[in-house]
């Protein structure tokens, strides 16, 4: 099938490209050390609010009614309460401080309270990730589809562990031992809308993490689920989107890595 953008995936695309040049220069000074003698998170917070600052005024132009929630600007509401962009400037912001070339912008569109359209740009290797409910999901012109494996011994699983002594580490620790066991690898590659978009694109067989923001996720559940993929809360119960634990899947494997995680107390 051949890439067809709807006219709401050209303005998210666009909207992306554009605020990735900026991001890229300013990943270019981080690289050359060169950031602000304020120091790197004051930098990086720059470079978040010059994204954002891009994206609300070529989204905000395209679509004036919507509303936004921001990591970093927070909420605003639009005349159109049923469409809301859900934004992460800079998903990957340790990579991005490290001079690490594995970070993303993701813009999730919710409608009616369910993800519904999502776009992850990872500038870098020039992958736009993009997909809207019941059209597809995409890298570039290429059509997306999860992974095919059932075995867990063959499966390569992604997840993200919670820093600065975040109440849920002790946890998200146990979980991974058993995964181990059963499973090819565990990667913990540091940005969790590039996560998604690789189990959309078949690279990690699934994915899970505890307690993210709905920013993290919002485009990344559209990306998988349209590429065939399974996406749900990880302990079942309530709203992926308003808990944050989430679990991802091939169809074979959803089922399987959900019951392992969710045997360890
Ligand atoms: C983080 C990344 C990371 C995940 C963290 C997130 P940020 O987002 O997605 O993979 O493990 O929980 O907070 O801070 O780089 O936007
Ligand atoms: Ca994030
Ligand atoms: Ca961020």
């Amino acid at each position: 099938m051949a890439a067809q953008q709807s006219p709401l995936i050209n303005v998210m695309t666009a909207a992306a490209r554009k605020a990735a040049r900026g991001l890229l220069r300013d990943f270019g000074e981080v690289e050359q050390l060169q950031v602000s003698k304020k120091g790197p998170s004051d930098f990086v917070s720059a470079a978040d609010h010059r994204v954002e600052s891009v994206l609300l005024r070529e989204l905000g132009k395209a679509r004036p009614e919507f509303g936004f929630l921001f990591e970093e600007q927070g909420a605003r509401s639009g005349s159109d309460v049923a469409n809301k962009w859900v934004i992460d400037p800079l998903d990957g912001t340790t990579n991005f401080l490290h001079g690490i070339p594995h970070f993303a912008i993701s813009i999730g569109l919710v409608r009616g309270g369910v993800p519904f359209a999502g776009v992850v740009y990872h500038p870098i290797a020039d992958e736009m990730y993009w997909a809207e409910s019941g059209a597809g999901a995409f890298v570039n012109e290429h059509r997306l589809r999860v992974s095919a494996r059932k075995n867990m011994e063959e499966a390569v699983f992604a997840t993200g562990f919670p820093f600065k002594g975040r109440p849920t580490l002790g946890l998200a620790m146990r979980q991974v031992e058993p995964v181990l066991r059963e499973c090819a690898g565990v990667r913990r590659f540091g940005s969790a809308a590039l996560d998604l978009a690789y189990v959309a694109a078949g690279r990690f067989d699934g994915f899970w993490e505890l307690a993210l923001n709905p920013w993290d996720i919002a485009a990344g559940i559209v990306l998988v689920r349209e590429a065939g993929g399974f996406v749900s809360e990880l302990y079942g119960e309530g709203d992926v989107m308003a808990t944050g634990n989430i679990l991802a899947a091939n169809y074979h494997l959803h089922a399987p890595l959900g019951a392992i995680i969710r045997a360890v107390a």
